[in-house]
């Protein structure tokens, strides 16, 4: 069972994925066609378009994983497909060439929780975080601060109460001049500016652990309208003053959390842990009270199916299986 080779699938929105994981946490192959390309005319994602290319390219992407892992289906274990949520037309053509390849190798099929996933991406390594730990969910529709006892064992601490960390940046990009997606060409410009440059307000939230970012996104916006057409430095101020805003909120309510929780290890998941920064904030302010930070590779906070082969290991070695007849759930829930 600890050597579990599983095929993951992942086409909730615009990267169609597959990846062979051994164990859990060798990642054997990894593939990923994005359609980043084909989207950023329109400044984000169209879901007709994603789900059309997601049907050109799954079944070339599952061959290519296969084929660079050195594997055929006879010699997995389970196929493991994200099944939610995302844009149900673009889930569906992932979870459909899953069952197909389930029902076709005879293999298992099991369903996984694109948001799993992203925390699954966290075991993809040889020194994998250790229970009980504090987990901020940060990606472009989520913005998540979950207690963690295990890896289904899942207690909700906060959210944000409007927009995702990511799609604050994604809507700053825009208000700043930059195309689509946002998050790593506000970090690129924010290391040419200085983040202190800009007075931004930090909103405050009813719960302790809750966060909201459509305040500050508003005041980016105001601010890049009163001042005019800005100049390159005046861009680059406003794009790190905002950084800094947006990860500060998110490293002081992170470790407010571990520390009333008591945990010694803090993860962080989803595209916006690929942020140099947001890293850097929380390795600041977690390492005085000597709690341990761990994320992803860059490579591994983004879309990719590595990750949902990673959470098909947990469910799988947990007994987990779905039937032929499971469904894409385009709105669901983590816990
Ligand atoms: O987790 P993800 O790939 O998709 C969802 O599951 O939603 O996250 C995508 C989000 C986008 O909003 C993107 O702008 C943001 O993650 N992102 C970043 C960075 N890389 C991706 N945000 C800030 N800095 C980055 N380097
Ligand atoms: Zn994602």
């Amino acid at each position: 069972m600890a050597d579990s080779l599983i095929l993951g699938i992942e086409s909730s929105c615009d990267e169609t994925a597959a990846a062979v994981v051994a164990g859990g946490r060798r990642v054997l192959s990894n593939v990923i066609a994005s359609q980043v390309d084909l989207h950023r005319k329109y400044g984000g994602v169209v879901p007709e378009i994603a789900s059309r290319k997601h049907l050109e390219a799954v079944l070339p992407t599952v061959r290519e994983a296969l084929s660079t892992a050195g594997v055929t289906l006879a010699d997995l274990d389970a196929v493991a497909v994200t099944y939610g949520p995302g844009l149900v037309g673009a889930l569906l053509v992932g979870l459909s060439a899953g069952k197909a390849i389930a029902y076709a190798a005879r293999k298992p099929l099991i369903g996984v929780n694109h948001l799993h996933g992203h925390i699954a991406a966290n075991f993809l390594t040889d020194d994998p975080p250790a229970f009980p730990l504090v987990c901020l969910v940060v990606s472009g529709g989520h913005t998540d601060l979950i207690y963690m006892t295990g890896p289904q064992e899942m207690e909700l601490l906060g959210r944000t109460r409007d927009d995702a960390a990511g799609e604050a940046f994604d809507k700053v990009a825009r208000s700043v001049g930059l195309g689509y997606p946002g998050g790593p060409q506000v970090e690129r410009l924010a290391r040419l500016g200085d983040p202190e440059a800009v007075p931004l307000p930090v909103a405050h939230t009813e719960g302790p652990y809750d966060f909201s970012f459509s305040g500050l996104k508003t005041a980016v916006l105001q601010y890049a309208q009163k001042a005019g057409p800005l100049n390159d430095q005046q861009r680059a101020d406003l794009a790190a003053s905002f950084q800094r805003a947006v990860t500060r909120a998110l490293a002081e309510k992170t470790l407010k959390a571990a520390l009333e929780k008591g945990v010694r290890q803090v993860i962080l998941a989803g595209g916006v842990a690929a942020n140099g920064a947001l890293r850097q904030a929380m390795a600041d302010a977690l390492a005085p009270h000597g709690i341990r930070l761990s994320y992803p590779a860059p490579a591994l906070c983004t879309d990719n199916a590595a990750m949902i082969a990673a959470a098909g290991h947990q469910l799988y070695t947990a007994g987990i299986r779905h039937g032929l007849d499971l469904n894409a759930v385009p709105s669901l829930g983590l816990l």
